[in-house]
């Protein structure tokens, strides 16, 4: 393992829910994994007025997801890396009073001054913040290096992306700048870039010769939770696809890096973005499905439609699912579609994505009852963690009848290996000043000028509809007609990776 260099964490928008959930959490389980440098601090930040211990308890000592982990003695020790300074952000004046933090926490190390500012807060003050750290001269790299994590979302369609971008980039260098986008620092998401590359025999079939079509589907059995407020002013295009799956598809659609370096990855994920087709407002009318959850029973039990959720405007038009087929313009991919799929409030948590393989011209087994396409590599993203291969068989006896059967791996099996959570990994990836699962600004940038124009058509055009679907289904019908093709559907994943139900009755 590198060196990791001293540093202190000043997470912004600490009393939000991420620092309990996620931020915490991950650097604690660094912390167990001795993963941290021997000096090492955690500053939270917040308009709470709290103190150190206050905030100690609150984030470390009361948190359930670190009790369940470990013991008392390690989160009694890790407490005691955990400071507190309240500050007013959009007020310049307050930024003294984390300088002098930083100077107390300082006093006790020799080296370098290395810092993370952590934005967790809501969007609209990561400008602010910046400009207000840059101010106090706290991102001055003389005396050690000095990182900016920016949470999703970043921006809000092209122009405020654009005008992020720039005010960031007036206190910060692009290679300060870390964007993070969770799904980046799944296993499984970076699992598919050595499926494709460490392998031999995926590659030559990695293209439009053998591939039909490519199916990413996002589905969230949960509603908006305690979220309403935000997500009624995204909706699942900005929150899911314009980041997550947009990624997803840059990973499954690239071309091999040069090398495995932060640059040489990013340079070739922003080509997949620049060469997504660009969708015209009869591409979005026929291709882009959005749907609302509507009220209904899961089980027996009521659940609320999304426009009764706290939050949520009563005549909302804000889509908790959006389904889109498109096409990536190169040599690689011409005419292979793309279809991706995200929505809450479906029939389970999965997350996965579908190369399907173009059937074989020649039927020899023509009694077989196999559908057309029964060639298919699945890569589970979540849960059930796993790689799945899908190919016909002889059924044992007479004749040559063939039905479809399962090759897979799942994470499970390596019971020997520890799997980091997300962001876990980021945060250590960041510590290194490793940007490689980071996104940079211009793939951003780019992957927002492909989602734009499918939100101008939807402000311009307000009779497009938005379809109703009762919670717990798997989103408008509609959906099912993007796919084209005889016997063509989406794959209905359930929670386990095998269990697709697809199997044919002999
Ligand atoms: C977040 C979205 O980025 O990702 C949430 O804002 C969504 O709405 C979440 O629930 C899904 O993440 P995961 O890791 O649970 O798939």
């Amino acid at each position: 393992m590198a060196i990791i260099d001293d540093q202190i964490l000043v997470i912004f928008g600490a009393s939000g829910d991420l620092t309990e959930r996620k931020l915490i959490p991950a650097v604690h389980n660094l912390y167990c994994r001795n993963y941290l440098p021997g000096h090492y601090a955690i500053i939270g930040i917040g308009r709470s007025q709290l103190d150190d211990k206050s905030f100690r308890k609150k984030v470390i000592l009361e948190n359930e997801n670190l009790r369940n982990r470990s013991s008392k003695k390690q989160i009694e020790e890790f407490a005691s890396l955990v400071y507190y300074q309240s500050l007013e952000t959009s007020d310049p004046k307050s930024y003294r009073k984390l300088t002098e933090k930083l100077d107390s926490i300082y006093k006790d190390y020799s080296g370098n001054r290395n810092v993370i500012f952590y934005l967790s807060t809501p969007p609209k003050l990561y400008g602010t913040i910046a400009e207000n750290i840059a101010r106090l001269g706290l991102n001055n790299e003389d005396n050690g290096w000095k990182r900016l994590v920016v949470e999703k979302p970043f921006g809000y369609d092209l122009t405020s992306a654009r005008a992020l971008n720039q005010q960031l980039l007036d206190y910060f260098f692009e290679d300060q700048i870390f964007r993070i986008d969770h799904y980046l620092g799944k296993e499984t998401v970076q699992n598919l870039m050595v499926t494709r590359f460490a392998n031999s025999i995926f590659e030559p079939l990695w293209n439009r010769n053998y591939i039909h079509r490519v199916e990413i589907t996002s589905a969230e059995s949960v509603g908006v939770e305690k979220r309403g407020g935000y997500y009624d002013g995204a909706g699942a295009l900005r929150d899911m696809v314009q980041n997550h799956l947009l990624q997803l598809v840059s990973l499954v659609a690239m071309e091999p890096p040069s090398k495995i370096e932060a640059d040489a990855i990013r340079n070739e994920k922003v080509k997949i973005f620049q060469s997504l087709r660009p969708l015209s407002e009869d591409d979005v009318a026929s291709n882009v499905i959005r749907g609302q959850y509507m009220a209904s029973k899961i089980r027996g039990e009521s659940v609320r439609g999304y426009r009764e959720e706290p939050g949520v405007e009563p005549e909302s038009r804000t889509e908790t699912y959006v389904a889109l087929k498109f096409f990536i313009d190169n040599w690689r991919w011409g005419d292979v579609p793309f279809y991706i799929r995200s929505g809450k409030r479906l029939p389970t948590r999965v997350s996965e994505v579908v190369i399907h393989f173009k059937p074989n011209h020649h039927h020899l087994f023509r009694r077989s009852r196999l559908l057309n396409n029964q060639n298919m590599l699945i890569f589970r993203i979540q849960p059930n963690e796993g790689v799945l291969l899908k190919f016909g068989l002889k059924v044992p006896g007479s004749g040559f009848n063939t039905e479809t059967v399962n090759m897979d791996f799942q994470y499970n099996e390596l019971t020997d290996k520890y799997v980091p959570d997300a962001y876990e990994r980021l945060i250590l990836d960041c510590m290194q000043g490793d940007a490689t699962l980071y996104a940079r600004g211009d793939s951003v940038e780019a992957a927002w000028e492909f989602i734009d124009p499918i939100l101008r058509t939807w402000e311009k055009n307000q009779s497009l509809s938005i379809f109703g679907y009762p919670a717990g289904t798997w989103g408008p019908e509609h959906a099912d007609d993007l796919i084209e093709g005889e016997n063509m559907i989406w794959r209905q994943p359930s929670k386990n990776l095998t269990d697709d139900g697809n199997y044919c009755e002999l």
